[in-house]
């Protein structure tokens, strides 16, 4: 099976993408300083050579009080603003698109989650409402003032994205990070026009989008990453039926998303019960716009945190649900995690009805930047 549909081209925001491959943004902790390394422009560069159409980076810090840790890329002070040029520069010599994924951790301390590097003592994190969880206070909640700034933040970054030649960024939505936890009562108690009911806990992601599209050009894509799980539960939900879910997309197009990334672990599963669309299907169908699905996309392994879960088998029967979605026009993009990280060349293969050769996904991938 070498899924034809897979390979047809997409404009999004005007830009051409080559196929219908993305690779999922994947944390790998490997730039000391926060800057992109040669080791990181050449492990990009192998995934747009082995056909991979939409390269997402992994998560880039906005500033310092929303990075994830010390050895995590950003994109904010002066020396940043240079750096990334080439790495993009060596994605698009394959006639590959990339954007850039924008990440702010907001409640979050990486020991919760048994991850190791963390940001020194002084780095206070700031939240909607000081909560990481229901029950685990962490750092405070944000004035309005923090959240005219961060909001700023990412304009800037985003706008040195465009500099730097990415082709977009990808605004990170998802797994309980700051937006989410705007997005989600249950670390939103805000009683200013930030919280309280779904419209106003969708303000700060609303005013955030619009900033990001006047900091930058009308081609650039604006991407949107959402997902109900969180990094400390996987049962958490933002929207319980069709219209709840509507309520939430619909408002976030309006301000300016070019294109819904929808965060799941395993991407056949349907999203509400008695219709078997996923969650990337009812994005698309409740905000008109085009959807990347991702989750474990021929692996036999769901992902979890902490990313030690950790040998993954090759699943093949994945393909022939891949491509009828694509053909339906359930969804219009397909992000590849583990699977890309174990084959540079996923897109090739697949392209060439060469699947069987797709080698399995091992923990101790994650050791380099191979
Ligand atoms: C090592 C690793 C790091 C990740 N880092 C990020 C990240 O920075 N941003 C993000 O949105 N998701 C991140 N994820 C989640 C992936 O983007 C993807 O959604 C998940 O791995 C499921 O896809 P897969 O089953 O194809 O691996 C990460 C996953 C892995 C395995």
């Amino acid at each position: 099976m070498n899924c034809p549909s897979l390979f047809a081209p997409l404009t999004v925001a005007s830009r051409v993408l080559p196929n219908r491959v993305c690779m999922a943004p994947m944390t790998r902790e490997m730039t000391p300083g926060g800057l992109p390394t040669a080791a990181m422009a050449d492990y990009y560069a192998r995934r747009a050579a082995g056909g991979t159409g939409l390269i997402i980076t992994e998560g880039v810090a906005i500033n310092l009080a929303g990075s994830f840790g010390s050895a995590v890329p950003r994109l904010y002070g002066a020396d940043a603003l240079h750096a990334w040029a080439p790495l993009v520069a060596r994605v698009h010599a394959h006639s590959s698109a990339i954007i850039a994924q924008l990440w702010h951790v907001g409640a979050f301390n990486p020991a919760l989650i048994a991850m190791q590097d963390s940001l020194p003592d002084v780095v206070e994190r700031l939240s909607p409402s000081g909560l990481a969880a229901p029950d685990k206070p962490l750092g405070r909640a944000m004035t309005e003032d923090d959240i005219a700034a961060t909001i700023a933040d990412f304009a800037c970054a985003a706008a040195a994205a465009q500099t730097a030649g990415f082709d977009g960024i990808e605004i990170h939505g998802a797994h309980g990070y700051l937006i989410d936890q705007f997005l989600w009562p249950e670390t939103n108690r805000r009683s200013d026009r930030y919280g309280g009911d779904p419209a106003r806990r969708l303000t700060f992601a609303v005013e955030l989008i619009r900033a990001i599209r006047e900091a930058t050009s009308a081609d650039f894509i604006i991407a949107m990453r959402l997902s109900h799980w969180k990094q400390l539960g996987y049962h958490a939900r933002l929207a319980a039926s069709p219209e709840e879910l509507a309520a939430i997309v619909e408002p976030l197009a309006r301000a300016g998303v070019d294109l819904f990334h929808c965060s799941t672990r395993r991407f056949w599963e349907r999203e509400f019960d008695g219709d078997p669309r996923n969650l990337a299907a009812w994005v698309k169908i409740l905000s008109g716009k085009p959807v990347i699905t991702v989750g474990s996309v021929t692996l036999g392994t769901d992902f979890k945190v902490p990313t030690g879960k950790i040998r993954a088998e090759v699943a093949l029967e994945h393909l022939a649900l891949l491509e009828a979605g694509l053909a339906r026009g359930d969804w219009d993009l397909v992000a590849i995690g583990r699977a890309l990280i174990a084959n540079p060349d996923w897109a090739e293969l697949i392209r060439a009805g060469c699947a069987q050769d797709l080698k399995k996904f091992e923990k101790a991938m994650l050791e380099t930047l191979a």
